[in-house]
C-alpha cells in the first residue's frame, strides 16, 4: 500500500536544497536511493530542490568532444553519450521524455555545427552544460513516474552569471559566479510551480545587459556543489545538503590517516579553511554564498544516510579552541627570492609580485626576512609546468636572486583561535625541528598554521602528527559533539560500532537506576560481560593456557566465572594468591609473578601450587637455598615497552621489571649452581596493546630464548590486550591475534604457548555509578561534581585515562553542556572526566562511569576517608 500523500505545502514551506554527484546519479539504484531521501524530506514539510551533476564520465566525454575537430567523430560522441542515457532509461523501464529528448537532439546539433558560430568558449559552455541538462531531465522522468511529481528547472532562467573586473573571455564563460542575493520573487515563483523540483549544477547564464547577453555558461571546478548553494541562498534554505560518497570532512585525509574522525560541526571559516587546504570532499567556492544569509551547508553519505555527517554553519556552540584538522598539499613549489645587496629595499616587494602578476601565478603562503622574501605556489590555483617557472625565475633574475625549491608540501594545522593553542603543540613542532622545514606560514585570521617541508616525507609524517596532536589534547577529540567516529570505525572493517552502543549497560538503564537508587557510589558488574570475553579469547587455537591477571579486579563471582571457564590465575602477591586459593577450584593452574618481592613471599609461594617466577639475579644469588632442586618461570626484559601509559609500559632501562637479556647467561649460571630449572620464560611488555602483531613478536623473541636456554616447556607472552576507550577507536583484532599467534606457533611448535590477560576480561564488564552534588562555573568553564572521584577510580588522574561518562538519569535529553566531571577529593587532579558533552545535570543525577571493571576497585583508597565504592555483580 502507498503511503498516504502528504499535506500539501504553504506558500512560504521552508526550502531544502539537496544536491548529488555523478555517482549518485548514474544508476537506477542510486535513483530510487535519492527518490526516498527526497519524499523523507517532502514529508517532513519542506519544498525540495535537488541539484544534480552530469553522469559519471559523462563531462569528461563531453570535453573530449570539446577537443575533437573532426565533425564526423563529434557526432560518433554524442551517440555514445546518448546511449549512456538510453541505458539507464532502460533500466528505470522510462519510454524516452520530451526534455531528454530535446537535449540529446540539441547535442548533436552542437556536435554537427562545431564552435564556428558561436565562438569556441561560448561553444564549450553550451556543449558541457548538456550533461546536467541531460542527467536532470533524466532524474525529473524516473521521480514523477515514481509517484513523487517533480518539476523540471532550467537553472539558468534563475542564475545569473555577475560580470567581475578581472575576468577574460575564458573565466567569463568556463568559471563563472552567481549573483545570489536572497531573492524573494525566485522562491515566490516557484512555489507557485509546484513542491519538488529538480535542476542542474555547474551551469547559468549571463545577465541580460551583458555583451551576448544570455549565454550559458560554466561555473568552474566545483560547479555543482557552488550551484547548491547559489540556490540555497536566493532561496534562503533551511539548509543546503550536499550528498556525496563520504559522510563529511575529517579531522585528515583518511587515506594518509585511517583513524581521521569525522568533523561533526564546523564554521563556514574553519570548514572553507580545511577545504581550501586539502580536502577534497567540497569546493571552497560553495561556502561563501552561504555566509551572509546564514544558511547551514550539511555535507552527509548517499550510501550511509544514517550517519550524522558535518553541518557547517554559521556558528559552532561555544567549545573549547581546538585544531580542527591537519591537511596536507603535495606539489608545492617555493619560490625564495633574495634581494640583491639592497637592504630593506624600497619596492622590492612590489618588482617581484608584479612578476607573479605578469606570468599569471598566484601567490599561496608567504615569509618575508630583511632581504629574502619565500612564496608558495599552490598547483591548484596555477597551471605549474616547469616552463611556466623557468619563465618566471628568468624575469625575477633581473630584479633578485631566485631559488625554485620543489617538490614541497604544505602540512596545515586548522582551527579557530589558532595562536591560543600554540602551548599544546610543542610536541609537534619539535617533531618538525627534526625535518627541513622551508617556511612556516600563520594565517592572518589565526585560523591556520602552516609548515612546508620536503614532499617525500609527508605521507609517513601525517598520521604521526594527527597522533601527537590527540595526545597532546591539541585535537580534543574527546567533545564528543565535535570529532564523531573515525573513518576506520565508519568504512574500515565495517563492524566495528562505537564502543558505547555495544556495551551491556546500554540495556540495562532502569536496573542500575535502581541500584543507584539504593545506594551511590558503586561499582557493577556483569558477569556474562566477563564470560563472552573470556570466551572470545578462548577461541584462539594457538593458546594452551589462559590465566587471568587478578590484580585487574579481585571480585570472587569475576574470579568463579574465569575458574568455570576453564582459566588459570595469575597473582602478583600473598594477598592475590590467598584469595585465589580461597575462591577457585584446586585444580586451577596458578602462576606467581611478583616483582621487587621479599624472600619470605617467595618462601611461602613455593609452598602452594603456583608457578613462582623470578626476574632478576638477587633471589638466586642470595636466597639461592630456597630454590634448590626447584622449577621456576624466568621473567625477561625484551628491552622495550609499550601501553596506553608511560606508567603501564614494563620494559626497557626505565622499567623494574624483568631480567635483562644480558644477564641471562649470570642467572643460567647461577640456576646451574643451585639445581634449579628454568621450565618457563616469560615477558610483559605493558597495558593496553591494540596491535595485534605485538604478541607475535614476543612469543618468537622468546621461544629463540628458550632455544638457547634447553629446558623450557612453555612461554607466557604475557597480558596486556587493551580494549579501545574512545569510541571509534579500533578494537583488538582478536582473529588476527589468532592468525598472528598461529603462525608463530608452527615455527616453534614444541613450547606450551600461555597468556595472562587482566583488563581484556573485565574492563567493559564494570562500569561505576555515582551521583551529581553540585555545580560551578569558573571563568569559561563548567565543573560538575560527583559522590566520588580519584579515591574510587584513579585511572584519569593517574594515567589520563578516558572513560566514557554517562548522564543515566538523562540519557535521552540533548547533549548541551559541557563539563569538566570532578569529585570531592581535596587534589586538583580529582578529575573523572575533561570537556564531557552531556546533557544539563541537576543535582541526584546518576552519572555512569564506563569501562571500570579492570583496575577501578583494586585500586580504589581510602583517601580523605571518603567512604568506598560498594560492589554489586549482575549475573544476567
Ligand atoms: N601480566 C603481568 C606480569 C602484568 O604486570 C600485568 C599488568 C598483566 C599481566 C595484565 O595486564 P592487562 O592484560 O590487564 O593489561 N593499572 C593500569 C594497568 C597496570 C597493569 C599492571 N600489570 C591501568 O589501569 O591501566
Amino acid at each position: 500500500m502507498t503511503p498516504p500523500a502528504p499535506e500539501p505545502l504553504a506558500a512560504d514551506a521552508p526550502w531544502i536544497v539537496m544536491k548529488f554527484g555523478g555517482t549518485s546519479v548514474a544508476t537506477l539504484p542510486r535513483w530510487q536511493n535519492i527518490r526516498e531521501l527526497v519524499a523523507g524530506r517532502r514529508t517532513e514539510g519542506a519544498r525540495v530542490l535537488v541539484v544534480v551533476s552530469a553522469l559519471t564520465g559523462i563531462t569528461d566525454a563531453l570535453k573530449q568532444l570539446c577537443a575533437e575537430v573532426d565533425a564526423g567523430k563529434r557526432s560518433e560522441a554524442t551517440r555514445t553519450i546518448a546511449q549512456r542515457h538510453y541505458e539507464l532509461l532502460e533500466h528505470m523501464q522510462l519510454a524516452l521524455p520530451d526534455t531528454l529528448g530535446t537535449r540529446l537532439h540539441d547535442l548533436a546539433q552542437l556536435a554537427a555545427d562545431g564552435p564556428a558560430a558561436t565562438g569556441e568558449l561560448a561553444w564549450q559552455a553550451q556543449v558541457q552544460a548538456h550533461g546536467e541538462l541531460m542527467s536532470s531531465a533524466l532524474g525529473a522522468a524516473f521521480l514523477s513516474h515514481s509517484g513523487l511529481a517533480t518539476e523540471w528547472l532550467d537553472a539558468r532562467d534563475c542564475l545569473t552569471a555577475v560580470a567581475l573586473p578581472n575576468q577574460n573571455e575564458r573565466t567569463r564563460l568556463l568559471s563563472s559566479m552567481v549573483d545570489s542575493r536572497h531573492d524573494p520573487r525566485l522562491a515566490a515563483r516557484l512555489a507557485g510551480l509546484g513542491e519538488v523540483f529538480i535542476t542542474q549544477g555547474f551551469i547559468a547564464r549571463e545577465g541580460a545587459s551583458e555583451k551576448g547577453a544570455g549565454r550559458t555558461v560554466l561555473l568552474g571546478r566545483g560547479g555543482s556543489d557552488t550551484s547548491a548553494s547559489y540556490f540555497g541562498a536566493l532561496l534562503k534554505a533551511q539548509r543546503v545538503e550536499i550528498w556525496t560518497d563520504v559522510a563529511g570532512m575529517f579531522t585528515a585525509n583518511p587515506r594518509q590517516v585511517p583513524g581521521a574522525r569525522l568533523l561533526q560541526k564546523l564554521d563556514y571559516e574553519e570548514a572553507q579553511e580545511i577545504a581550501s587546504t586539502g580536502a577534497k570532499v567540497l569546493h571552497p567556492r560553495c561556502l561563501s554564498p552561504l555566509r551572509e544569509p546564514r544558511v547551514p551547508l550539511l555535507i552527509k553519505d548517499t550510501n550511509r544516510p544514517e550517519l550524522d555527517g558535518t553541518v557547517i554553519g554559521p556558528e559552532v556552540r561555544e567549545h573549547a579552541p581546538s585544531v580542527k584538522a591537519i591537511s596536507a598539499r603535495k606539489n608545492i613549489t617555493l619560490v625564495s627570492m633574495e634581494s640583491v645587496g639592497m637592504w630593506q629595499q624600497v619596492g622590492f616587494l612590489a618588482d617581484v609580485f608584479a612578476q607573479f602578476k605578469q606570468h599569471g601565478l598566484s601567490v599561496d603562503l608567504i615569509g618575508s626576512a630583511e632581504t629574502n622574501v619565500t612564496v608558495s605556489l599552490d598547483p591548484t590555483e596555477n597551471l605549474l609546468d616547469s616552463d611556466a617557472i623557468a619563465a618566471l625565475a628568468t624575469d625575477l633574475a633581473k630584479v633578485c636572486r631566485v631559488k625554485v625549491i620543489a617538490p614541497c608540501a604544505a602540512i596545515t594545522l586548522v582551527g579557530r583561535g589558532m595562536r591560543s593553542l600554540l602551548h599544546t603543540l610543542s610536541g609537534v613542532l619539535a617533531e618538525f625541528g627534526q625535518l627541513r622545514v622551508h617556511l612556516i606560514s600563520q594565517s592572518s585570521n589565526n585560523l591556520n598554521l602552516t609548515f612546508v617541508v620536503d614532499e617525500e616525507v609527508v605521507d609517513t609524517l601525517l598520521p604521526h602528527l594527527h597522533e601527537l596532536l590527540i595526545a597532546a589534547g591539541a585535537l580534543r577529540t574527546d567533545d564528543s559533539a565535535l570529532f564523531g567516529p573515525s573513518w576506520q570505525a565508519l568504512y574500515g572493517s565495517g563492524e566495528l560500532p562505537a564502543p558505547a552502543a555495544a556495551w551491556w549497560h546500554a540495556g540495562q538503564r532502569p536496573r542500575l537506576l535502581q541500584l543507584a537508587a539504593e545506594a551511590t557510589p558503586r561499582y557493577v558488574y556483569h558477569l556474562p560481560t566477563v564470560r563472552q570475553q573470556a570466551r572470545e579469547l578462548k577461541s584462539l587455537a594457538a593458546v594452551d593456557r589462559l590465566h587471568y591477571a587478578v590484580k585487574a579486579n579481585t571480585h570472587p563471582a569475576i574470579l568463579r566465572a574465569l575458574a568455570q571457564e576453564g582459566f588459570g590465575f595469575e597473582c602478583v602477591s600473598p594477598g592475590e594468591l590467598k584469595a585465589v586459593l580461597a575462591t577457585v577450584p584446586d585444580t586451577a593452574p596458578l602462576l606467581f609473578t611478583p616483582n621487587f618481592a621479599p624472600r619470605d613471599d617467595y618462601a611461602w609461594a613455593l609452598t602452594t601450587r603456583a608457578s613462582v617466577s623470578l626476574d632478576a639475579l638477587y633471589p638466586l644469588e642470595h636466597w639461592g637455598e630456597l630454590f634448590r632442586g626447584r622449577e621456576i618461570v624466568l621473567r625477561v626484559d625484551l628491552g622495550r615497552g609499550l601501553g596506553h601509559h608511560e606508567k603501564v609500559r614494563t620494559g626497557g632501562a626505565g622499567s623494574k621489571f624483568g631480567l635483562p637479556v644480558e644477564q641471562l647467561d649470570a642467572f643460567l649460571r647461577l640456576a646451574d649452581v643451585h639445581g634449579v630449572s628454568v621450565r618457563g620464560l616469560h615477558a610483559h611488555l605493558g597495558s593496553g596493546i591494540l596491535d595485534d602483531a605485538h604478541w607475535g613478536e614476543v612469543y618468537a623473541q622468546l621461544a629463540s630464548l628458550a632455544e638457547r636456554i634447553g629446558s623450557v616447556a612453555f612461554i607466557d607472552i604475557g597480558g596486556g590486550l587493551g580494549v579501545p576507550s574512545h569510541p571509534g577507536e579500533a578494537r583488538l583484532d582478536i582473529a588476527a591475534l589468532d592468525r598472528v599467534l598461529r603462525e608463530v606457533k608452527a615455527a616453534y611448535p614444541h613450547y606450551q604457548l600461555w597468556m595472562e590477560p587482566g583488563r581484556y576480561l573485565v574492563a567493559d564488564a564494570g562500569v561505576l555509578l555515582t551521583r551529581v552534588t553540585q555545580q560551578k562555573g569558573k571563568s569559561a568553564l563548567r565543573y560538575l561534581g560527583v559522590d566520588t572521584g580519584m579515591n574510587s577510580l584513579i585511572r584519569p588522574a593517574l594515567y589520563d585515562a578516558w572513560h566514557e561518562i554517562v548522564n543515566l538519569t538523562r540519557l535521552d535529553e540533548p547533549a548541551t553542556a559541557l563539563y569538566q566531571v570532578v569529585g570531592p577529593i581535596c587534589e586538583s587532579g580529582d578529575v573523572l572526566g575533561t570537556d564531557r558533552r552531556l546533557p544539563e545535570a541537576q543535582e541526584g543525577d546518576v552519572m555512569l562511569i564506563a569501562q571500570a571493571g579492570a583496575y577501578g576497585k583494586v585500586m580504589s583508597s581510602p583517601y580523605n576517608l571518603r567512604d568506598e565504592a560498594e560492589e554489586v555483580v549482575l549475573d544476567d
